[in-house]
């Protein structure tokens, strides 16, 4: 669903004074900590990030959901005024309604101390600490989404790849703990309002993340895919990375994830992306040769990091670009072991969620190989059904050879042109 666009921006204080959009969500951004591991003279979230700060990073991504949450920022006590000036402007920009409240001495407080100022119409409560200032919008809007689905808390969580020990306070090793069952938490995290208030007011212990908190009341929670952006700024180490990944960000243009937000008549109509993709013929001679989410026995297969279907990959990123979700490398990294190998298939639907996610579907996708191998016009019709299977949307799929010219036409790879159209979920047509 498309957010509506509000005739009058409401200023922060307007939002505190009760003007509130007709949304049911909230994200209650927790900035108050004071960064003591990062050791800078600054409160952590404070502290600069790119030209912005660690927070404005943070809340440039909560304002570019989808949807337009109700947002409040908990602040370092005596940094109210100042949170409060830089904040408001950039909400009213997006025009989403914000308010800043002094945070308390630990996190499980300052939580606590935003939800007293949920509006009455909030259904789906999102933690998130500010410290995560490269967390993508997207994220927010598939756990809101999930939670709003499902009716229960939804936290995004990693793999744990490192070999995991439990070790003694003298530092002796006691036991390797069996990493399958684990998987690292990130925020934001996502509750039913009333489910994460009722936690909070039981709360005996102090507990690091609202998804132990309301664990401790008994109460499910399920896990659904983080995204490495999503990392917590902790020691100095950490905000070079995050400077680094910004810098690339910039460099890259991508575009501003609040951008359809700012244009919201723009953003309810359908949209175009084109992807493209290549990869070589492998060495290895035994290898299956997997193209079009088809397996073609006796052909030489096409090498990657992951089976290599180029005509897969082309949709997703013609699909992402559509979106606006980015690409495929951003959102697959070649170095997350999860989908080392994996076939085109799960990425093509890892993608459609995504895409459900942010509010859009599929209107259709064309896409054409060029190539001289496989010869596709046999299996054409098998290749459009498996695809659109998994799109969930009409796919066409063309192919063409290049006159003998380039590295394809010298038969040492294959290109895969894709275009796709997306319609935002609910419209017609
Ligand atoms: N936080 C908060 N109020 C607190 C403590 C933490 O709002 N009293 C927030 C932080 O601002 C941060 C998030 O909770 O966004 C996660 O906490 P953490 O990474 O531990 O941040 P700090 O507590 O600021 O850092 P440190 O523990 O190194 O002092
Ligand atoms: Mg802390």
């Amino acid at each position: 669903m498309l957010r509506r666009s509000s005739a009058a921006p409401p200023t922060a204080a307007a939002a505190y004074g009760g003007h509130v959009n007709d949304t049911t969500v909230a994200v209650i951004v927790v900035a108050a900590g004071s960064g003591t591991r990062l050791g800078h003279p600054e409160p952590k979230a404070l502290v600069p990030l790119g030209d912005d700060t660690v927070l404005g990073v943070a809340l440039d991504a909560v304002l570019g959901m989808r949807e337009a949450p109700f947002v409040v920022v908990v602040a370092p006590t005596d940094r109210l005024e100042d949170v409060r000036a830089r904040s408001a402007a950039r909400a009213a920009a997006a025009s989403v309604d914000l308010v800043v409240v002094a945070g308390g001495s630990t996190r499980q407080e300052s939580v606590s101390r935003g939800l007293a100022e949920l509006p009455r119409a909030i259904e789906v409560v999102l933690v998130h600490d500010a410290a995560r200032p490269l967390a993508p919008a997207a994220v927010f809007d598939e756990v809101a989404a999930a939670v709003a689905a499902r009716g229960r808390g939804i936290v995004p969580g990693l793999p744990v790849v490192d070999t995991v020990k439990r070790v003694d306070g003298e530092g002796h090793v006691l036991e390797t703990v069996d990493r399958s069952e684990l998987a690292a938490m990130q925020t934001p995290q996502g509750f039913p309002r009333e489910v994460l208030e009722s936690a909070y007011q039981g709360a005996g212990a102090d507990f690091t993340d609202d998804a132990a908190l309301v664990a401790s009341a008994g109460v499910a929670v399920d896990v659904v895919p983080g995204d490495a952006r999503a990392f917590k700024i902790t020691v100095p180490s950490d905000l070079h990375r995050a400077e680094h990944l910004l810098a690339e960000r910039v460099a890259s243009a991508a575009p501003d994830p609040a951008a359809h937000r700012a244009h919201p008549a723009h953003a309810a109509v359908p949209r175009v992306g084109t992807g493209i993709d290549v990869h070589a013929f492998a060495d290895d001679g035994d290898a299956p040769l997997w193209l079009a989410g088809l397996h073609w026995p006796g052909e030489r297969a096409l090498s990657g990091h992951s089976d290599g279907d180029a005509v897969a990959h082309a949709i997703c990123d013609a699909l992402l670009a559509a979106a606006g979700l980015g690409d495929i490398g951003g959102m697959f990294g070649t170095a997350d072991p999860r989908f080392s190998g994996a076939h085109g298939e799960v990425f093509l639907a890892e993608t459609v969620r995504r895409l459900e996610a942010a509010g859009w579907r599929v209107g259709n996708v064309s896409v054409q190989v060029v190539g001289n191998r496989p010869k596709l016009a046999p299996r054409r019709a098998e290749a459009e059904a498996v695809l659109a299977g998994i799109v969930g949307a009409p796919v066409s799929v063309a192919a063409t050879t290049t006159d003998g010219l380039g590295f394809t036409g010298r038969g040492e790879g294959v290109t895969a042109i894709a275009t796709a159209l997306v319609v935002p979920a609910g419209e017609q047509g």
